[in-house]
């Protein structure tokens, strides 16, 4: 990775709020990055407006334009390589990925996802949850691999269920947490204190020249 602050590209295909909270982060300076492109399969997705109000480069595309998967995903290395990004972050960017990606990012790609993983994987996260009848979930972020949510888990933070939940009531209190979570371990990466060792992920508690 190159010195100075983190060079990020959010990839996200809907609203943006994980978006927004690192773009937050950022401007607040709590958090030593730049979001230097967005990616996002959805050209009228909100996320896009809330790139452009940041001054965030968009690039932009609708996978059914493209002959396959592998297709656009050699545009986005392209993009990703031009704006020289050392971390992709995928903030609500629902699609599937393949190996044209995953594997030149491995290890400087993350995700955020509604559950404590491995519990409720892929979509619908909240009502996996709400009909297993647990107490608990929460988010985690996780380094992406070749599967549906199953990388190396970074950290993860629980949201209680509580009587009369929805799958929307349960969302809000779950999204306060992964922007609070999101930003923060953004910051750890960026101050090299996050080390992979096969599955298990290790947060050092100090920058590493400190210790
Ligand atoms: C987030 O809650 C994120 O955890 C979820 O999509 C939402 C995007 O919200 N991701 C997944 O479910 C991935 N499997 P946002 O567009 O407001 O950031």
């Amino acid at each position: 990775m190159t010195k100075g602050k983190l060079r990020l590209a959010v990839f996200a295909s809907g609203s943006g709020s994980n978006f927004q909270a690192i773009a937050d982060a950022i401007a607040a300076e709590k958090l030593d990055a730049t979001i230097e492109l967005l990616v996002c399969d959805k050209p009228k997705a909100p996320v896009v407006e809330r790139a452009h109000r940041a001054g965030v480069a968009v690039f932009a595309f609708e996978a059914k334009t493209y002959p396959s998967r592998e297709a656009y995903e050699r545009e986005i290395l392209d993009a990703l390589a031009e704006s020289r990004v050392d971390v992709i972050v995928l903030a609500g960017y629902m699609r599937i990925l393949t190996s044209t990606l995953v594997e030149p990012y491995y290890g400087r790609m993350i995700n955020v996802h509604p559950s404590l993983l491995p519990a409720f994987p892929g979509i619908r996260a909240m009502e996996q949850a709400l009909d297993a009848g647990v107490k608990v979930t929460g988010v985690t972020v996780h380094f992406v691999d070749g599967g549906m949510d199953t990388g190396p888990i970074i950290a993860q933070r629980p949201v209680p269920i509580l009587e009369g939940d929805t799958a929307a009531s349960l969302a809000g209190r779950v999204q306060l947490v992964e922007h609070e979570l999101y930003p923060q371990v953004i910051q750890w990466i960026a101050e090299g204190r996050v080390r992979l060792d096969g599955r298990k992920v290790c947060v050092l508690s100090a920058r590493p020249e400190l210790q």
